[in-house]
């Protein structure tokens, strides 16, 4: 046997399994023709222990809290400090020179306003809707406006399909918030950056003219760069696992869109705050971590754990840092600040939490940006889709691109043998 297989010894019989091995030293055991050779299949319910695919674009190392987009670090994109150039970056692989940087914003200028007749749709929602359904229901929408998605033959159609989901679903989130509030819906400007014109989307009105501060843009292109990917997270399988059967790229981001709006997952940044609102009502820090820890209590710390991060999350500490210096430098002074600062505190020293090796995780401190910038709450999380759009779109062209058969796991049947219905039903 060679140093690259593992032997799994099954009945008696000895199966050399090959080995792989990633550019950062990470190692996997293909089991792919396992059925096939001995009709055993491998178990890993929730994919604990499962490497679904090879991929190029993010590496994140859990243990020593490291991200890095297509081999940069995280830290340094913030700084350069263009969530545009990380979408770039992204999708294409490498970061934009003068010339690629020109001709990728002028298509997500070109691409930025919705179809007139869509925007009617949005006066059938209910005033309440929560804008994560308004926008998965939006994009999945696209396809039946621009309907040559589902051939996406064309690397050009392709291009297009992608600047057009980056730049429309910013005015799409825009939108969705104007008519919440009952307000005029403002479009977007070609004189203004990305972040730019979705702020003056948000928030411009014709009473009130909104004033774009550098910092809110600066702090904005910050928190979308951090959310932009996260490798096989729950919304990106979901994604690849629809692109895998080939259906439309709007329809596959939609899937995204949804996946990422439990409390579980991109969720959690909306539940966070109104978690440290609640601590705020009880009064005890220590009365809630109480709660948590009570195991017939199904209340999480939320904006806390993570599957692969067993240690700080990189963006969780960047965040924080940024949040303190956004907050400090606008003059903003927000008592769930010292909530969330009470809680962190108390939960790194409680054995609970170190035993299990649950730390901040990017949610925690995020929320706090958002309400200092003035997005309402139940808008966070479109926030979150909005940054990790870029990401799904990188995933499922990188999918697209490989030989990748149709995504079908296996199960374990245990339910009834075979048995008959004994009543005469005549
Ligand atoms: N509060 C209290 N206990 C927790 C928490 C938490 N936030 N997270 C994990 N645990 C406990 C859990 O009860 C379990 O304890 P025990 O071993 O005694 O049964 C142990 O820690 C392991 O937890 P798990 O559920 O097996 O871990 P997981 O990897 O399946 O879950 C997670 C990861 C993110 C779903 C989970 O940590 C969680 O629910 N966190 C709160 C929600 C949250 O902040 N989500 C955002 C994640 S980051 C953004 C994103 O990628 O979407």
């Amino acid at each position: 046997m060679s140093e690259n297989q593992a032997l799994l010894r099954i009945e008696g019989q000895d199966i050399p399994l090959s080995i792989v091995q990633g550019t950062e030293g990470e190692k996997a055991i293909m089991i792919s023709g396992l059925r096939q050779k001995t009709g055993y299949v491998t178990l890993d319910p929730s994919f604990m222990n499962t490497a679904a695919c090879f991929s190029k674009i993010t590496y994140v190392n859990g243990e020593k809290g490291v991200l890095r987009y297509r081999g940069i670090p995280v830290e340094e994109l913030v700084k350069i400090g263009s969530f545009v150039q990380t979408a770039y970056l992204l999708v294409h692989g490498d970061l934009p020179d003068e010339e690629q940087k020109r001709s990728f914003s002028a298509l997500l200028n070109q691409h930025s306003l919705i179809h007139e007749d869509m925007r009617h749709f949005f006066d059938s929602f209910p005033r309440g809707a929560h804008p994560m359904h308004i926008l998965s229901t939006m994009i999945n929408a696209l396809a039946a406006f621009y309907p040559n998605v589902d051939l996406l033959s064309l690397a050009e159609d392709i291009e297009i399909s992608s600047a057009r989901l980056i730049s429309m679903i910013r005015t799409m989130a825009a939108m969705a918030y104007k008519k919440s509030i009952g307000e005029p819906i403002v479009y977007p400007r070609r004189d203004l950056s990305y972040c730019a014109n979705f702020l003056n989307m948000m928030f411009d009105s014709p009473v009130a003219p909104y004033e774009i501060h550098p910092e809110t843009v600066r702090i904005l292109n910050t928190l979308l760069i951090l959310h932009a990917d996260h490798e096989q997270n729950c919304s990106t399988t979901a994604v690849r696992t629809l692109g895998s059967a080939q259906v439309n790229l709007y329809a596959t981001i939609s899937a995204g869109i949804s996946a990422l709006s439990g409390p579980l997952h991109g969720g959690a940044n909306q539940a966070v705050v109104e978690m440290f609102r609640t601590i705020r009502k009880v009064g005890s820090v220590k009365t809630f971590l109480e709660q948590v820890k009570d195991k017939s209590n199904p209340q999480r710390l939320m904006g806390f754990g993570h599957r692969v991060y067993k240690t700080f999350d990189p963006r969780a500490k960047l965040i924080k840092q940024e949040c303190h210096n956004y907050l400090s430098r606008m003059h903003i002074n927000d008592p769930l600040l010292d909530i969330a600062l009470e809680v962190e505190e108390a939960a790194l020293n409680d054995e609970y939490f170190v035993s299990r090796n649950l730390y901040p995780n990017v949610d925690f401190y995020s929320g706090i940006v958002y309400r200092a910038i003035g997005i309402p709450e139940n808008m966070f999380t479109v926030m979150f889709a909005l940054a990790r759009l870029p990401g799904w779109i990188a995933h499922w062209r990188e999918m697209i691109g490989t030989d990748t058969k149709i995504v079908r796991p296996r199960q374990i049947y245990t339910g009834h043998s075979l048995r008959h219905d004994e009543r005469n039903w005549r």
